[in-house]
C-alpha cells in the first residue's frame, strides 16, 4: 500500500498517461474515456457516502427493463455515468442495465464523434444499499467497428473484443479495478485529495482457493453436477482444505472482488427460477471475465468460455462460474459428469 506522505505514490491519471505513452501511437481518446469513467465513479461515490442523509435511499417506484424494482441510486448512478460519458465526448453508444435500448450519444464536438461503446451496470448489488452493504459499478468498453453506425448491432460483440473492462466497489474503501488486456490494476480512492491511488498493482488471482459464493437457497433447482460439487466442497478432507467456506454477499461486484484477491469461485448457475442464469452477459459477466482472465483466473458458463458467447441482445443473461482457475475447471468437470 502506498504511503501518501512519501512523494512517489501514483495516481490513476498518471498511470493512464504512462500506459498511453507506452502504447505509442495512441491519440489520447482512450485515456480521456478512462478519465471520464473515473470522474463518474467519484460522483457516484460522493452520492453513496451521503445516501443515508439525503433522500436517495430506497426504491424509486419504477421497475427497470429486467422487471426488477429500481432503487433511486440505480437511476442516479445511471444518470451520472451517462452525463460524464456524454460530456467527455469519446463515447458514441451506451448500453445500461437501467435503460431498455442502447443510448446513442451525439458528440458535442462536431466532426469528433466518440469511437467507443460503453456497456454498464451503473449500480450492482443495489438491493443491498439500504442495509449498508458494499455495492459497485461494472463497465465494459468496445471500439465502434470501422464504418459501423452507433447502434445496438455494433455493440453486440463477443467479450473477446473488449478493449477495457473494470469495476468500482463502494465499500469500506472505494476501489477501482480495471484492465486493458495488459494485466489488472487496482486504485483506491484517497478521499482527502479526491484521487484514485495505485494500491493493487498487477493483481494476480490465486490458482485455487477455499471459498465458494453461490445462492444456496436455490439448491434444489441446480443441475445435478453442481449439486454434487457443492456436496463435495462441504465434505471433510484435510488434504484439500475441505470443507470450503461459503461467502455470499449478494452483491456480485463485492463477491467477485473478494474472491479475486483471496481466491475462490463465484457461481450464478441456471436454475428453475432463472433458466438462463441471472447475471447479464454484456455488462456483468463479460467485463468480470476479462478481468479474471487477465489476473490468471477463468470464467465459464459451465460449458465453455463466457467471453466467446456471441451476444444477440443487450440484456441477455448467462450462467456464470468465475474465479480461481483450478476451481472453475473442477466445477466444469463435475457438470460434465467427470467427478474430481
Ligand atoms: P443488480 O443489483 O445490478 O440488479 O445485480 C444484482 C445481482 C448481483 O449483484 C448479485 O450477485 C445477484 O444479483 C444476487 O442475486 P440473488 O439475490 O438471486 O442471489
Ligand atoms: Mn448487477
Ligand atoms: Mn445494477
Amino acid at each position: 500500500m502506498n504511503d501518501l506522505s512519501t512523494p512517489d505514490f501514483k495516481t490513476l491519471e498518471q498511470f493512464i498517461i504512462e500506459q498511453q505513452e507506452m502504447s505509442g501511437g495512441a491519440t489520447g481518446a482512450f485515456s480521456r474515456l478512462l478519465r471520464d469513467l473515473s470522474v463518474a465513479a467519484k460522483v457516484v461515490n460522493r452520492d453513496m457516502r451521503r445516501a443515508g442523509l439525503v433522500d436517495i435511499l430506497g426504491a424509486s417506484g419504477e421497475v427497470n427493463v429486467q422487471g426488477e424494482v429500481q432503487q433511486k441510486m440505480d437511476a442516479l448512478a445511471h444518470a451520472e455515468f451517462v452525463r460524464a460519458l456524454r460530456r467527455g465526448g469519446e463515447t458514441c453508444l451506451i448500453g445500461s442495465e437501467e435503460h431498455a435500448e442502447a443510448i446513442p450519444l451525439d458528440g458535442d464536438r462536431p466532426g469528433e464523434d466518440g469511437r467507443y461503446i460503453v456497456l454498464l451496470d451503473p449500480l450492482d448489488g443495489s438491493s443491498n444499499i439500504d442495509v449498508n452493504v458494499s455495492v459497485g459499478t461494472i463497465f465494459s468498453v468496445y471500439h465502434l467497428p470501422e464504418g459501423a453506425a452507433p447502434t445496438l448491432e455494433a455493440a453486440l460483440q463477443p467479450g473477446t473484443e473488449q478493449v477495457a473492462a473494470g469495476y468500482i466497489v463502494y465499500g469500506s474503501s472505494t476501489i477501482l479495478v480495471y484492465t486493458t488486456g495488459n494485466g489488472v490494476n487496482g486504485f483506491t480512492l484517497e478521499p482527502s485529495i479526491g484521487e484514485f491511488i495505485l494500491s493493487h498493482p498487477n493483481i494476480r488471482t490465486p490458482e485455487t482457493g477455499t471459498m465458494y459464493s453461490v445462492n444456496e437457497g436455490n439448491y434444489n433447482s441446480f443441475e445435478d453436477g453442481l449439486k454434487r460439487w457443492i456436496k463435495w466442497a462441504q465434505a471433510e478432507d484435510k488434504a484439500t482444505a475441505r470443507p470450503y467456506t461459503t461467502r455470499y454477499i449478494g452483491s456480485f461486484v463485492s463477491d467477485f472482488h473478494r474472491n479475486l484477491v483471496k481466491g475462490g469461485i463465484y457461481i450464478y448457475p441456471a436454475s428453475a427460477k432463472s433458466p438462463e442464469g441471472k447475471l447479464r452477459l454484456m455488462y456483468e459477466s463479460n467485463p468480470m471475465a476479462f478481468i479474471v482472465e487477465q489476473a490468471g483466473g477463468m470464467a465459464s458458463n459451465g460449458r465453455g468460455r463466457v467471453m466467446e458467447t456471441q451476444p444477440t441482445a443487450l440484456h441477455q443473461r448467462t450462467p456464470l462460474y468465475i474465479g480461481s482457475k483450478a476451481m472453475v475447471e473442477q466445477v466444469e468437470r463435475f457438470l460434465a459428469g467427470e467427478e474430481g
